[in-house]
Order: C-alpha cells, then sequence, then structure tokens
C-alpha cells in the first residue's frame, strides 16, 4: 500500500462560519484580493467579509466579475489587477468558478506568466514552482469541491478547450465552509453542483487510484450525498440538508483530489465544452451509465456504493449496484437532470471525436480500461 494525500492546510465547518473570518485570517496578508460572487455584491455577506479583514487590520480589493467559468483571458486580467494593487493574499466567496480563478490568481502573483503557461496538455508545461500567496476558499456552493482541490480547471471560448492549471501547492491555505451561504443557492445550480458532487464521491471511491483515505471519505460522502441532494434541491431554505450537501461536496473534493475520476467525467468534460452544458449536468448525466459500464470491474464497491445511498443492506454481489444505478436515474429525475444527452440532438458522425475528447486526465482513471473504440460505442448508446 502506498499514497500521498493533499487537502487544504486547514478546514473550517461551521454554520454562520464566515463571520468568524478574523480569527483565521490574522497574519497571512497586508491587503486581500476579494472574489465576490455577482449574487453577494452589496449583500450582508460582502459587507461582514469586507468588516472581518479591516478588523485584522488589513486592506482589501474586490473583484466581483467572474460570471461562468473561468477563462485564461479572465484569469490573467485578475491577477494583473491583484498584482497592480499590491495585493498579497486571495480570498474566493463564490462557486467553483470564483474559486477555480482565486487560486490560479494565487499561484499567479508569486509564480508570474499567463494561466496558458501552466495549463496541462494545451500550455507551456510551466510549473508553479514557488508558494502561491495566502489563499482562502469559501465556497457558496456545494459541489465542486474546489475549496480543498489543487487545481484550476480554465478554459478559453475562442480555442475551445477546458484543461487544468494543477499543483500540489495550489491546495487552499484555508477552506471555510459555511453551509449558510448556500441557502439562496438557485434550485437549478443546486441540483447541477449537487450531482457533480455525487459524481465525484462514486468517482473517487470506484477508481484504482482509490486509496484507504479517500474511500473512507468518499463512502461517507456518497451517504450524505444521497440522503440530502434531492431535500437541498427540493427545498433550498432546508438547512440541514444544505448542511449535509456542503460537507458531500468538502468530502468529495478531498477524495478526487487525491484518487482522481473516471468516464462521467471524462465524457462529461468533452460533452459539456462541446455542447456549451453546465459542469454538473454534463458529468450527472453520464454517472448511472458510467457506474453500470464499470459494474463487471469495480462490481463490489459499487454494490457497498448502493447500501449507502439507499441505506439498504443487500446480500447477493450485484443487488446492491443494480439499487446504485435505480437510485441515480430516480435521482436525476427528482432533480431535472436529462435522463441521457439525446435532447442535443448531437450528428452521429460527431460520435467518435467525442469519444476521441473524453480520452481526457479524468478518463485514466476509470476502472474499466476505455479506448476510443469502446468510448465510441458506450457514448452511441446514451448520445
Ligand atoms: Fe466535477
Amino acid at each position: 500500500m502506498e499514497f500521498t494525500f493533499y487537502t487544504a492546510n486547514k478546514i473550517v465547518f461551521k454554520r454562520g462560519a464566515i463571520k468568524e473570518l478574523a480569527a483565521n485570517i490574522g497574519g497571512l496578508g497586508k491587503k486581500f484580493l476579494v472574489l465576490i460572487d455577482p449574487a453577494f455584491v452589496n449583500t450582508p455577506v460582502q459587507a461582514t467579509v469586507v468588516e472581518q479583514i479591516a478588523s485584522i487590520g488589513a486592506a482589501c480589493e474586490i473583484f466581483s466579475e467572474v460570471r461562468g467559468e473561468p477563462t485564461v483571458e479572465l484569469v490573467d486580467e485578475v491577477a494583473g489587477l491583484a498584482a497592480k494593487q499590491g495585493c498579497d493574499a486571495v480570498i474566493s466567496v463564490g462557486g467553483g468558478s470564483n474559486i477555480d480563478v482565486g487560486k490560479a490568481v494565487a499561484a499567479l502573483l508569486t509564480n508570474g506568466g499567463s494561466a496558458l503557461d501552466y495549463l496541462e496538455v494545451v500550455g507551456k508545461g510551466k510549473k508553479v514552482e514557488k508558494d502561491p500567496v495566502p489563499f482562502i476558499a469559501v465556497p457558496t456552493t456545494a459541489g465542486t469541491g474546489s475549496e480543498v482541490t489543487k487545481n484550476s480547471v480554465i478554459g478559453s471560448l475562442t480555442a475551445g478547450f477546458k484543461r487544468s492549471m494543477r499543483s500540489d501547492k495550489m491546495v487552499a491555505t484555508i477552506s471555510i465552509v459555511d453551509p449558510e451561504l448556500t441557502l439562496g443557492c438557485p434550485k437549478k445550480v443546486t441540483a447541477n453542483s449537487g450531482i457533480d458532487a455525487m459524481t465525484h464521491l462514486i468517482e473517487a471511491y470506484i477508481t484504482f487510484r482509490a486509496t484507504p483515505i479517500s474511500d473512507g471519505l468518499a463512502l461517507k460522502g456518497i451517504e450524505l450525498a444521497g440522503k440530502y441532494l434531492q431535500r437541498a434541491v427540493e427545498d433550498g431554505s432546508d438547512i440541514e440538508a444544505r448542511e449535509g450537501m456542503s460537507a458531500a461536496a468538502l468530502i468529495g473534493g478531498m477524495a478526487f483530489a487525491n484518487s482522481g475520476l473516471g468516464a462521467a467525467h471524462g465524457v462529461g468534460m468533452a460533452m459539456g465544452i462541446k455542447y456549451h452544458l453546465p459542469h454538473g449536468e454534463a458529468c450527472g448525466i453520464a454517472l448511472p451509465y458510467v457506474v453500470e459500464l464499470n459494474a463487471d470491474v469495480a462490481g463490489e464497491k459499487l454494490d457497498k456504493v448502493g447500501e449507502a445511498l439507499t441505506g439498504k443492506r443487500f446480500d447477493r454481489p450485484g443487488e446492491g449496484t443494480k439499487a446504485c444505478i435505480d437510485f441515480l436515474f430516480k435521482l436525476n429525475e427528482a432533480i431535472g437532470i436529462p435522463k441521457d444527452y439525446k435532447f442535443l440532438n448531437v450528428p452521429r458522425e460527431e460520435i467518435p471525436s467525442l469519444a476521441q475528447g473524453s480520452l481526457g486526465t479524468s478518463m485514466t482513471s476509470n476502472p474499466k480500461k476505455m479506448d476510443v473504440e469502446a468510448l465510441t460505442e458506450f457514448l452511441s448508446k446514451i448520445v
């Protein structure tokens, strides 16, 4: 057995934790770049963040223009602004995109250059060699787990790619998870980000790269997401469900950052880029089919996933896996995730290139080995 485990240096999980920001960021910086989600501009949350920073004798620069998934251009623009303003620490208050921008900016502030230089596959292969400035992640959605992962997913609409800037040094200095911040998250975003978390958890659990640490985390997270995702979507004010999903997303991020993902993310990334689907929805559609696909190589673990999702015990091999697949199809239907990709009316001749596009980093961790031919066959049934 051999494994390494990275996560945020400190995680604070508490309802109302944002009000205790000052107690956690003292000494981390003199001028904070605050990336705040547009939905929180001029709200009590923004006022609290500004007050808390002032109370430790530090200044802040607010940036609230992270809309949609991050691009190279946006990350470079924000890094330039932060450098010009002399920021020596970064706080992201927002969803996964906002946190990914903050994480990349914190690394660029000490390492220089453009985000493109560091991107996997499409970049120049530049490494993050210097420690980033302190980075504090405060998620306002429950899904990506970006508050504890070591990569930023950055795309380019013009060049049509979505790739990672990744380094062990990029994990947040502190992750502050306040479930109350997710109370106002719209239904559709709750569903998409929640199914993203569920996909992280299941893929991180069944991958051949799983470790005893990621296994323990993922199985507990699957139980939480199974219990609370539908509730959080149906009633956004259900704080117990919101809290459960904040924990599930956090745990999912901790698990997959160390064990990798699988075919649902491989396929989801390709479909999401090509047809502009939200990341969570694109991956969530594939999830039940990917469970089916891996049933013969990861059956024992999938039986446990079925038990964690349903709270039932199954005696015979395969029963838990079947329960898992049924649960996921029903969950997707209940929270408004399409049952396959057929609504996109993709021309059949596009399928081989979508299969090729699915062969990213995530696919390398899938339990069942997949090549273009196998993926073409798989996609033909669901696209
Ligand atoms: Fe994801």
